[in-house]
């Protein structure tokens, strides 16, 4: 479906995307105060935020890692002027960044942990409420009788990699049987950890979906088997949804107001989409038309803005275009987005914008060489939004458009970074040294970002 009449995309942008030139595309079809909500048994951020506090004791329990933050899934908000400095030079109207730390979230070291925490304990409060015995209260999640229920149980995931920690993560230290199905460009290492742990691997030679439908096959089959369902999932999503109140609270106390006078920017890297979805869904409903979010997609995998951007309800792939999903980047190697997660960002979404792979290895490395934090590359894939929405012809029409050009200096820019803490030294090594190549082989490249 190489031509635009047949995917719906315009010819520009179709021809942009196709020959992977790193491209913003804003919404059209954008509300500032887009009011989608989710059906009532899918639950509400706030909810998911209560249930993440509500068990944080047993998560302490479970995880020592969890005992510096007492259990709470959180990440720190940590200001970043240098890198400002660098990625976006005189920049007397970029206001103030942050980059929401999500790589440092423990036990799964990525924004994983939100989602497939909260996911894992709906199941696990659910199967405790059916096996309650009348007149006997519930017992604690991390009791010896619960554990016993939860052995009875196998909880299965399909994942390019991060996923997997979290869920197997969780799953397994509640007491239930926890499979892993991964896809090729899974990295080793991540396999090597869940095996470690006691997680069933199995690997699977096709792409992201392939994980996925083998795992939910597998399931379907098994009457004592849970699937969680990266492609479907509202627990997922509302466990994601559930960190906008963190943040608020963190800008909050940073001395950030998100009003008309000062808007709040955030840049999500995106896979299938839960993820970046479940926290703008969260954002929007804690912040309202102050928030905007916009994507950030490898250029060979941008399957979310393909699909907005087609303006279908069937789907399009990144292959039907032409494009492989292939990408260093392997947490958001993703062909389709997620069905669930795509009509939702409809009118909620700002804009989406792909990114060149040596982007993704500069900006990892900048990132460390201007505040010391390490990150894994896909968990960079949100820098260079604020230079897309202040120095492209795209991004000053999409201010303008909405009024929002008057405030810039006063605006605040989150920058997610979703991945990396517990990446292995040698990892880090090899891409800081793609990344200082890359540097070096053309000081002055921004890889398709206005500069
Ligand atoms: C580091 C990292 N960032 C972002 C994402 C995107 O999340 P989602 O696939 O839910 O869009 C992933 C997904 O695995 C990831 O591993």
């Amino acid at each position: 479906m190489n031509n635009s009449s047949a995917s719906g995309i315009s010819g520009q942008l179709l021809q942009a995307l196709q020959d992977r030139t790193p491209t913003l595309w804003c919404n059209p079809y954008y509300q500032l105060r887009s009011a989608v909500v989710l059906p009532e048994e899918a639950g509400s951020p706030a909810q998911a935020h209560d249930r993440l506090v509500r068990h944080a004791k047993v998560l302490g329990n479970l995880f020592s890692e969890l005992s510096r933050s007492h259990g709470q899934v959180s990440s720190p908000l940590l200001s970043v002027p240098r890198l400002r400095e660098v990625l976006l030079p005189e920049g007397d109207d970029a206001g103030s960044w942050f980059v929401k730390a999500d790589h440092d979230l423990p036990v799964a070291g990525s924004v994983k942990a939100r989602g497939g925490f909260h996911e894992v304990l709906c199941l696990a409060e659910r199967l405790l409420q059916e096996n309650r015995k009348p007149g006997s209260s519930l017992p604690a999640l991390d009791s010896a009788q619960a554990h016993d229920i939860f052995s009875r149980y196998t909880v299965a995931v399909g994942s390019t990699g991060n996923l997997g920690l979290s869920i197997g993560q969780i799953a397994k230290a509640l007491g239930f049987h926890a499979v892993v199905h991964m896809s090729a460009d899974a990295k080793q290492w991540k396999k090597d950890r869940l095996r470690a742990r006691g997680i069933e691997v199995i690997e699977h030679a096709g792409d992201y979906a392939r994980a996925v439908q083998a795992g939910r096959e597998q399931a379907e089959q098994d009457p004592y088997g849970y699937f969680v369902d990266d492609e479907h999932s509202a627990a997922l999503f509302m466990g994601y949804a559930a960190s906008a109140q963190e943040l608020a609270m963190q800008l909050a106390q940073a001395g950030r107001p998100v009003d008309a006078k000062h808007p709040l920017f955030v840049y999500l890297p995106c896979g299938v989409g839960g993820a970046p979805g479940g926290i703008s869904y969260g954002l929007k409903h804690q912040f309202g038309e102050h928030v905007h979010c916009f994507f950030a997609e490898p250029v060979a995998s941008p399957c979310m803005l393909v699909q907005l951007a087609s303006d279908r309800s069937t789907p399009l792939s990144v292959y039907d275009i032409g494009l492989d999903n292939r990408t260093e980047a392997d947490g958001l190697a993703v062909g389709l987005a997620s069905p669930l997660v795509a009509p939702l960002m409809r009118d909620m979404l700002a804009g989406v914008f792909s990114v060149a792979d040596e982007r993704l290895f500069v900006d990892a490395l900048r990132f460390h060489e201007t505040e010391g934090v390490l990150i894994e590359p896909s968990a960079a894939a949100g820098f260079s939004g604020p230079n897309w929405l202040l120095r492209s012809e795209a991004g000053q029409a999409f201010l303008a458009r909405h009024g929002l050009d008057r405030n810039l200096a006063e605006a605040t820019h989150v920058l997610w970074s979703t991945g990396g803490s517990l990446v292995p030294a040698a990892e880090h090594q090899r891409f800081q040294e793609q990344g200082r190549a890359l540097m070096q082989a053309d000081a002055d490249a921004a890889w398709g970002v206005p500069d």
